[in-house]
């Protein structure tokens, strides 16, 4: 049997976590998606395409993993792509009701799609897009928090961010 899982997110950015996350997921697979949604609740800082290439440059090399993007409903793209089982990660006691609710109601729309947790390594079961995204905005270190290409992508993000504030000044 080929066994595919689909991985999906926001990954606005991808941070050590959602890799932790991959690493412990992939091997268990004979091929695995990391699914990006388009239809972001907030605005993402980036887009669809630098949130693709980000988790490109972040994976290790020689892997069975291919990123890609999904609008609509996360069930319908599974089937579409004939999978039956969603990963998803679970840090902390906090994030089961909205897991809970994702999965029984994506279990209510597709019965044949299975949701599987898995649990990160616990140096990042603090660890959020958002703090992220946070402290990298107020200047802060984020070694350790996200893949090398992530924090630079963040630094150049910023910069320029901040260059655009000034410029309206
Ligand atoms: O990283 P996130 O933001 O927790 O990921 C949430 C995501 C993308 C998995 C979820 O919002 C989703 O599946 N969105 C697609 C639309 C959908 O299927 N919504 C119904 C979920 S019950």
């Amino acid at each position: 049997m080929n066994k595919l899982a689909i991985y999906p997110g926001t990954f606005d950015p991808f941070t050590n976590g959602h890799l932790d996350i991959v690493l412990r997921s992939v091997r268990l697979f004979d091929r695995f998606i990391i699914a990006i949604t388009t239809n972001a609740k907030k605005t993402p800082l980036f887009s669809v395409p630098e949130r693709k290439e980000l988790i490109e440059k972040s994976l290790p090399a020689g892997n069975n993993i291919t990123v890609e993007s999904f609008d609509g409903l996360l069930v319908d793209y599974a089937e579409k792509k004939g999978c039956i089982i969603l990963i998803r990660g679970l840090r902390a006691v906090s994030d089961f009701e909205y897991e809970l609710q994702m999965a029984l109601l994506n279990r209510r729309l597709k019965p044949a799609i299975e949701t599987i947790f898995k649990m990160p390594s616990e140096e990042y079961s603090f660890l959020t897009s958002s703090a992220v995204k946070e402290i990298a905005q107020l200047g802060g270190c984020v070694d350790g928090l996200v893949p090398p290409a992530v924090k630079s992508a963040l630094i150049e993000k910023f910069k320029i961010n901040q260059q655009s504030i000034l410029a309206k000044i």
